[in-house]
């Protein structure tokens, strides 16, 4: 009696633990090592490393270092397998993937236990979160199957996919990656994180276990250097990646150029703000589930809370209390909070940032240090004052450490939330609904969560802005990494990127001051015309060699200029739908007001006949149409997740977009790429055709006469590889489109990884009668999910 009475008065909770049993039967049995799983069998162990808990330090398994071999294989069996698994109806692989969701959803329990024992993630949270998600993803995905063909018609899939996840979520991760793959008809290999790989191998049971083809799943286990061979491996077609973003960025460089598809999804340091009118006590549960589920170790993690200076005293009193009943300790008892972290390498590394927190002076606090005697513990920790340029404000800590700012208006909030290379999530708390959307809107951030946090649904996407990667998972945007256009193989494109005076049609540049003014196309910068840096300009020939015009010779300095006008025109991307297409309406009138003039300049450049040159120019004036008629209709979506939330798909512009043209079709493709990017409210720095520019420069008083405000479309002129390297390196660029040849679309790429900026690359050539529609205007967005409950 007594016991019940101290345990009324102290309302603690005894223990709870879960039974480990049957998971430590499972790696009984495999007590001589895991192989990997290729081509539907388990191979034999080969080179071994250990596996452990790390909640007690102890071995739990032995796993095989996947070599090159290994993943020769595995992508030979992908490859074998790939064509039968997409004939296969739609139908048929729907019930494959159902059966995969039948069978995790059978197994809920063991897998939940071995999640835990591998990655020290408390058992509330893999049984409660993790493993319903992996289900709820495979059941979505089933359905994709059935409805790939004539939802994304015009496509097909990519064909071998690797796929490489990291260990903080290590079931959801596969899934979020296995499922949209098989759905759109690839097969895959798949690469778990060293530290983690178990419930990988327990996968790969479920999948002998429900009959699918072999070949169609393969699992390799290894680290980076396992990785790093199915990065580089010719056979693949496609790279999923989540991670850190310097192997993020490692992986953009070892796949420039190589024709591979790429979806990164990498760090955050994402804010989680709270305004005076917040209800609090909700805030503070918002924290706990923000920073303190999984030990912090997330990727979308509400890292850096910003708190109203009015609010910031009574909440961080909340905050310590709450810390106080946080129960840290061994992850398989049901009624732990905080885990363990997952490996020691990982428990130091948060270890140096708060030693170098601490350098800086910071004040930390900590309800409770008492942590268990072995294992990888952290205890919650709360940093106030913590000045934003400081190095914990600024790096991904991946641990259990809120860092905290107060600010005094919503500007300055928006401004603190935005100050981070990184753009993943972000968590917004206010009683004021104009408020919080208005918020929502103006962060950079993948996801915006309105009055909650960390919430996930397989039918919204989720994926980063900036460096925190591009391409989503889930849901409809998420499927579209896994499908590729359904063309035949095109020509290669001719050679873009010579020198000047080598390139066909164009003389060796001279000086623009001896041409005098007024006979050289200058280059549009902010809406004006403005005289080349290097004051050069060049001869732009006709085929048979005689000059039809000068062209200004751009340089990195014109450039730079270009990327800061179109900066300072963002507010173009704010603009209402509706005036943008007036806008496009007018380009396309004031174009087809001309007509004649462009007919003789492209005939004049290029050679073209009459008919020829006039069919090209009557394309363009359509294509502006086009666009201007989809600038207000190519809107986003309301995903249905979760009960009691709207979730809103918004399609946003990237912001500053570099366009290179190719020298085919002067006008039409210069048009095709740089309309619907305005569309879309992007402002663009366009390098045209370098042999055939003067239709794109005589284009500068079709935008004047246009209303098109200064700084939205911005042309430099000039040497293709010169100028395409100073855009795809600038970090003020945030999306490049390049169509060229294959050393430039290798080129931007590699350059690229710098700010992870995305890229579209073809060294293809295009059918520009054709290049049209929604495809262009989906390249030219990203989305960004905002979650907001309803209901009291
Ligand atoms: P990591 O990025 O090195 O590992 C993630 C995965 O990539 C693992 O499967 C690993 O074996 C593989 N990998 C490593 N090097 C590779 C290479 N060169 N080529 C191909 N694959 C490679 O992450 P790590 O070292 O485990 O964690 C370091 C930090 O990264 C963390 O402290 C955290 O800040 C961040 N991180 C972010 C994650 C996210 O979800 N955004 C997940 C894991 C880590």
């Amino acid at each position: 009696m007594g016991i019940i009475k101290d345990i009324l008065r102290t309302m603690d909770y005894g223990p709870s633990p879960e039974s480990s049993e049957h998971v430590g039967v499972w790696l009984d049995e495999h007590k001589a090592g895991f192989g990997h799983f290729i081509n539907g069998v388990f191979t034999k162990p080969g080179d071994l490393f250990d596996v452990f808990n790390p909640a007690n330090g102890e071995r739990i398994a032995r796993v095989s270092q996947g070599s090159p071999k290994d993943i020769d294989a595995a992508v030979a069996a992908a490859r074998k397998a790939q064509p039968k698994w997409a004939a296969l109806s739609g139908f048929e692989r729907s019930k494959h993937i159902y059966a995969l969701a039948r069978h995790v959803q059978k197994r809920e329990r063991f897998l939940s236990v071995l999640e835990t024992i591998d990655n020290g993630k408390p058992i509330r949270e893999s049984r409660d979160i993790d493993i319903p998600l992996v289900a709820r993803h495979f059941y979505h995905h089933a359905g994709w199957a059935s409805l790939i063909d004539s939802e994304f018609p015009g496509t097909k899939p990519v064909g071998v996919c690797g796929q490489i996840i990291p260990w903080n979520f290590p079931l959801l991760m596969l899934a979020w990656k296995i499922a949209p793959a098989l759905a759109a008809g690839n097969t895959v290999v798949l690469k778990p994180a060293e530290f983690t790989p178990l419930t990988a191998l327990a996968f790969a049971a479920i999948c002998v276990e429900t009959g699918l083809p072999p070949g169609v799943v393969n699992i390799v286990t290894g680290d980076g250097a396992t990785g790093a061979a199915l990065v580089t491996h010719a056979g693949v077609d496609k790279i999923a990646f989540t991670g850190s973003t310097e192997v993020g960025r490692a992986i953009r460089k070892a796949t420039a150029g190589t024709g591979k598809k790429l979806s990164l999804e990498l760090g955050g340091k994402s804010p989680f703000i709270v305004f005076e009118d917040a209800d609090l006590d909700s805030a503070v549960e918002g924290v706990v589930d923000a920073i303190w589920f999984n030990q912090g170790q997330v990727c979308c993690a509400g890292s850096r809370l910003l708190v109203a200076e009015g609010a910031a005293d009574a909440l961080y009193a909340k905050l310590r209390a709450r810390m106080a009943n946080l129960r840290i300790g061994d992850p398989l008892d049901k009624s732990t909070d905080v885990g363990a972290i997952v490996a020691p390498v990982q428990l130091e590394r948060i270890r140096r940032l708060m030693r170098q927190g601490e350098e800086e002076g910071l004040e930390f606090f900590r309800a409770n240090d008492s942590l268990p005697d072995r294992g990888c513990f952290y205890p919650p920790t709360l940093v106030t004052g913590v000045d934003p340029a400081s190095v914990l404000a600024r790096e991904e800590i991946f641990g259990p450490v809120l860092v905290a700012t107060t600010f005094r208006t919503p500007d300055e909030a928006v401004a603190l939330a935005n100050n981070t290379r990184y753009g993943l999530a972000a968590s917004v708390w206010t009683e004021n609904v104009n408020r919080a959307l208005e918020v929502a809107a103006r962060i950079k951030a993948g996801v915006v969560w309105i009055n909650s946090t960390n919430m996930f649904d397989a039918a919204s996407g989720f994926g980063g802005y900036r460096e925190s990667g591009f391409g989503r998972e889930g849901g409809r945007e998420g499927l579209s990494e896994y499908r590729v256009a359904d063309e035949p193989k095109a020509k290669p494109n001719s050679a873009r990127s010579q020198p000047l005076n080598a390139s066909p049609g164009v003389s060796p540049a001279r000086s623009a001051i001896d041409e005098g003014p007024d006979r050289t196309a200058k280059l549009y910068i902010g809406g004006k015309q403005a005289r080349p840096d290097s004051g050069y300009s060049y001869a732009v020939l006709d085929p048979a060699g005689r000059e039809v015009g000068l062209a200004g010779l751009g340089n990195r300095k014109d450039i730079r200029n270009a990327v800061e006008a179109a900066a300072k025109a963002s507010s173009w991307g704010a603009a209402t739908a509706h005036n943008r297409a007036q806008v496009l309406y007018y380009v396309a009138e004031n174009l087809a007001a001309r007509e004649d003039e462009f007919v003789r300049r492209l005939s004049a450049m290029t050679g073209a006949s009459a008919r020829a040159a006039k069919s090209e120019v009557d394309a363009s004036i359509r294509r502006a149409f086009v666009y201007a008629g989809y600038a207000d209709k190519f809107d986003g979506a309301v995903h249905a997740t979760r009960s009691r939330f709207v979730t809103l798909a918004m399609n946003e512009p990237w912001g500053v977009m570099g366009i290179i043209c190719p020298n085919e079709a002067p006008l039409l493709a210069f048009v095709s790429l740089v309309m619907p990017a305005i569309a879309m409210g992007n402002c663009v720095v366009a390098v045209p055709s370098a042999s055939h520019p003067l239709s794109a420069t005589d284009f500068y008083s079709v935008l004047d006469t246009s209303d098109v405000p200064a700084g939205v479309v911005n042309i430099v002129t000039g040497e293709a590889n010169v100028l395409t390297k100073t855009l795809a390196e600038h970090d003020g660029v945030d999306a490049v489109w390049y169509v060229g040849d294959t050393d430039g679309a290798a080129q931007v790429e590699a350059l690229s990884a710098g700010n992870l900026k995305a890229t579209w690359t073809s060294a293809a050539a295009m059918d520009w009668a054709k290049a049209e529609g929604r495809e262009f205007l989906r390249r030219a967005t990203q989305v960004k999910n905002i979650w907001t409950p309803y209901g009291e």
